[in-house]
């Protein structure tokens, strides 16, 4: 049975992993775990952001070697609030453009024994290749189209709080499919919390396997944004794009652009996520975006530093010492 608030089975630990590389492989209830850690960093609108010096003397190394603007400055954010000393590699300074592979860049990073490392790499699998050299936990930022774990779970953290359950939503993921790892990511977490996801794309940038991802396909915004109670938005990713899978800006936003008008195709009170950054008047009208009833793009943002202030608080107990963690 897949749901949220499912407490650990007897005897199982709530979160027994060492790293967080995706969301693909952890259970419900691990997920269900970090989203109600995450709730208790989350401040009543009008006080103070939470702090709290529990990771004091702490070395988080911030590896990006891929641009960012919200998630590296909410990963930086978070773990200053927990105390924690941030340093930031800069890959365009770092010996990288000097044709170091991954594999010595992981063993000197390794090697200065830092607490955390978070890293942000254009290869699929990089954090994972970088967890097994160094010890310390390693926390993906983002690889290439593979997973980006922390946005999933802001999204799931924004829709839960938003309409008070994940499980038994229809939730529509619409745009970039094939080069998006918020995509995939939020295929594991959103399908294991219980809800049913859509997901729309022009055929070019809809995956192959898509049948064995556990979402339903649909080939327009019409058909897949009916009746949905959330409507995720994903940029196109012309970055990691060779040659041309949309005709243009303009003809893409005509088919497959959130619009008023497709707006009231879904729920009446549908939920609207863009990860950022977006593209306005690409794959969102600006006066969607900027809806303030429903877009919930900005709280997005927020719920990024409470989520990833429990991430780096529950995968630093067991240096810690805190007790059941050991
Ligand atoms: C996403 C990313 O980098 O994967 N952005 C983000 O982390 N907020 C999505 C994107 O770049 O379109």
């Amino acid at each position: 049975m897949r749901g949220t608030n499912q407490p650990p089975p007897e005897g199982r630990h709530p979160f027994p992993h060492a790293h967080l590389l995706a969301i693909a492989g952890l259970q419900p209830w691990e997920i269900g775990f970090l989203l109600d850690e995450a709730e208790t960093w989350v401040a009543p609108p009008d006080a103070r952001p939470r702090r709290d010096p529990r990771l004091a003397g702490m070395a988080v190394v911030s590896a990006f070697f891929e641009a960012s603007t919200r998630t590296a400055l909410s990963f930086e954010m978070a773990a200053k609030r927990l105390g924690a000393n941030v340093i930031a590699m800069q890959p365009g300074t770092s010996s990288l453009t000097k044709g170091e592979t991954l594999l010595d860049t992981a063993l000197t990073l390794g090697a200065m024994r830092p607490d955390v490392i978070v890293i942000r790499h254009g290869a699929s699998g990089a954090p994972k290749l970088i967890s097994e050299k160094v010890g310390c936990p390693v926390l993906n930022a983002g690889d290439g189209s593979h997973e980006h774990p922390t946005q999933a779970l802001l999204d799931a953290l924004t829709i839960r709080r938003r309409k008070g359950r994940i499980e038994g939503l229809t939730i529509a993921i619409c745009g970039d499919i094939l080069h998006s790892r918020v995509a995939r990511s939020n295929f594991a977490c959103l399908t294991a919390m219980g809800a049913h996801v859509r997901v729309v794309a022009p055929p070019t940038l809809m995956p192959a396997d898509i049948d064995r991802l556990g979402v339903e396909p649909f080939p327009t915004m019409e058909a897949g944004l009916e009746g949905a109670d959330v409507i995720m938005m994903l940029r196109l990713q012309r970055e990691r794009m060779e040659g041309a899978y949309v005709p243009s800006a303009r003809e893409y936003f005509r088919f497959y652009g959130l619009t008023p008008a497709r707006v009231e195709l879904a729920a009446p009170d549908a939920l609207i996520l863009h990860p950022g950054p977006m593209n306005r008047g690409v794959e969102i009208a600006s006066s969607v975006a900027d809806d303030i009833g429903r877009s919930a793009i900005t709280q997005q943002v927020e719920m990024g530093v409470a989520v990833r202030m429990a991430c780096l608080d529950v995968l630093t107990r067991r240096a810690r010492g805190i007790e059941g963690w050991e």
